[in-house]
């Protein structure tokens, strides 16, 4: 076996690294510096595996594609397990089994899965190199497609392991692709295994990865550790690790705050964070922090301040455009790798709703021919691009500061075509928290028989939470004693819908209107208006200028008040309740109590 020297003496790492390399017997061991010039070598190595290829060096500059396996697409939430010692710690929510059955199960599969590859060591930071709030994690995988999109996700090599010296703390994260090589045989393109594992220690805060080369399931810094294991260490220390973007915002008078939401997937999340203010807002700045996941803390002045652990977008391409999210596309224009989008004969990439009308020929994410009109959709409706954060214009100064950024609001959101209002506002802290445990999306899957079900998602963390969702729900009632500037509240819905099937809200830049008044109310001027569900806005508050077709009758619409629709919803939390009934805090049942009182 071919190894490069270990570049630390970090005794508990030696061990784990050898113990590592035993049981998945690779071919070689190749400890990750960070470097440019091992990024590069990577990427060329790719490209003569056939795992990438090379796109256009003037339209596309430093940027690869790289098509999956058909049955390789996304994270698999049936195979993701949290492994706890007792079943009710990881709570319904979740896939639980026994910590040592699954490690031997897991021993099994990963016995000699490295054969025949190379295994990488990529230490890596989440967090910006040397906060305090940053979590240091080691990967350790046999993918060297892991290893190129993880350098762009988080911090990486050298400098990690001048930070974890000889004796730091580490997250230990196996990844296998689980397809070992046989001497002599020919690698296909995306090795994975039909078989796959994606499972969470808590208490002993590892993960284990095995069969998949794609995204979440894979990149174990993104949703294994900076929000399931992470979301398990905030519990235990007095912090949140949540599943939401971080934006920046500046008045004309220079006067700025920051705001999280949490939105469940395919809500517009990173067009959100991205958001450029419309006509009419000349002078207000929007600025991203981050658009995934942001970890928060109450610092010495009893604020609650955030950083984002990533140092990059793992965005799904399709319906980005220079319409939908310019900020994103500047974004992606070089330094990209972009995963099962479709492609030009010359290497210019396409996805749906990238342009109104496709290219006329294409080569699809399967690797083959495509025109349009054909039937089939050209990218991946989960293709990626996996972007460096510091290349979107937008990005926040202090996007990248160790001591984070000061939260005045968390806002949460889902798609809603019914019930709920464009905007209102919790009346304090607990209340939020009942908003936030209760919102969700409404199912769209017409063949499931399940439209019109609103899907909770509890804060959006429902795949992502590493414990029980009712201590999650404590633990975030609990926060209010910690932090003595509690940020407001806010709930968002930008679906609404009209009986005739037509959205009451036009979204995208004109979002901005809405976090005016939420940067209106955090600043103390402006009255709103208090009704059953929470603070709304007087319609004379809310800025419309400048928006042609839009009335006040369209804004009593998206506003309305429903009490039929209410009585509906209350109904429905019922499911979430009596699904976590045994640990659901009093405070959660009261909150409930209280609306349909005020109803
Ligand atoms: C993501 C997700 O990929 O939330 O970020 O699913
Ligand atoms: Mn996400």
């Amino acid at each position: 076996m071919i190894a490069t020297a270990a570049p630390t003496t970090h005794a508990a790492l030696l061990d784990w690294v050898q113990e590592i390399t035993h049981l998945c017997q690779p071919a070689s061991v190749h400890w990750c510096d960070g470097s440019q010039s091992e990024y590069d070598r990577l990427c060329a190595t790719l490209v003569e595996q056939g795992t990438f290829r090379k796109l256009h060096e003037e339209k596309h500059p430093g940027c690869f594609l790289a098509l999956s396996d058909p049955s390789d697409v996304a994270r698999v939430e049936e195979r993701t397990f949290i492994c706890s010692k007792r079943r009710q710690d990881a709570g319904r929510t979740n896939n639980w089994q026994d910590p040592s059955q699954m490690k031997a199960t897991l021993r099994a599969l990963f016995a000699g899965c490295m054969a025949g590859r190379t295994m990488y060591v990529i230490p890596f930071s989440m967090g910006p190199l040397g906060s305090p709030k940053s979590i240091i994690g080691v990967e350790i995988t046999d993918s060297a497609y892991v290893v190129v999109n993880m350098r762009i996700m988080a911090r990486i090599g050298t400098p990690v392991l001048g930070q974890l010296g000889t004796d730091g703390a580490f997250v230990p994260c196996l990844h296998s692709v689980g397809r070992p090589l046989a001497p002599g045989a020919v690698d296909v393109s995306w090795p994975c295994n039909p078989d796959k594992y994606i499972v969470h220690f808590p208490e002993e805060r590892s993960i284990w990865s095995f069969g998949s080369g794609y995204g979440g399931n894979a990149l174990l810094g993104k949703k294994c550790l900076a929000l399931r294991i992470a979301s398990v260490m905030a519990r235990d220390e007095g912090w949140m690790a949540e599943h939401m973007l971080i934006l920046g915002l500046e008045n004309p008078k220079g006067e700025k705050l920051y705001l999280t939401g949490a939105f469940p997937s395919s809500c517009g999340k990173t067009n959100l964070s991205m958001i450029i203010p419309p006509a009419g807002y000349e002078g207000w700045k929007a600025t991203v922090v981050g658009d995934d996941i942001a970890w928060m803390w109450p610092d010495a002045e009893g604020r609650l301040r955030a950083i984002n652990p990533e140092s990059g977008y793992f965005g799904v391409a399709p319906g980005t455009s220079v319409q939908s999210n310019p900020n994103a596309m500047a974004a992606l224009s070089k330094n990209t790798i972009f995963t099962n989008v479709a492609c030009t004969d010359n290497g210019c990439v396409w996805w749906e709703g990238m342009t109104e009308i496709p290219p006329p020929n294409l080569t699809d994410w399967h690797g083959q021919p495509w025109t349009p009109g054909q039937g089939t959709a050209a990218a991946h409706p989960n293709s990626r691009f996996t972007a460096p954060a510091h290349q979107c214009p937008s990005i926040d100064p202090h996007w990248d500061d160790p001591a984070g950024v000061p939260i005045s609001a968390i806002i949460f959101g889902g798609r809603r075509p019914t019930t709920m209002p464009l905007v209102y506002q919790a009346f304090n802290w607990v209340h939020g928290v009942y908003m936030g445990a209760t919102m969700g999306s409404e199912t769209t899957a017409a063949a499931a028989g399940t439209v019109g079900r609103v899907r909770r998602d509890p804060m959006a963390m429902l795949p992502f939470c590493g414990y029980n969702m009712g201590h999650y729900f404590r633990h975030w009632i609990e926060m209010r004693r910690l932090i003595s500037h509690l940020p407001r509240i806010f709930h968002v819905n930008w679906f609404r819908k009209s009986p005739e099937g037509k959205f009451l809200w036009p979204g995208f830049g004109q979002n901005m209107r809405v976090l005016e008044w939420v940067f209106k109310r955090c600043a103390g001027s402006i009255a709103g208006h208090e009704k059953q569900i929470g603070w709304v806005p007087h319609f004379e508050e809310f800025n419309i200028t400048g928006m042609d077709t839009f009335t006040r009758a369209d804004f009593d619409a998206a506003m309305a008040f429903n009490p039929d629709e209410w009585r509906e919803e209350i109904i429905s939390q019922g499911e979430l309740y009596l699904n976590l009934y045994d640990h659901i805090p009093k405070e959660l049942i009261f909150q409930r109590e209280l609306l349909a009182g005020r109803l």
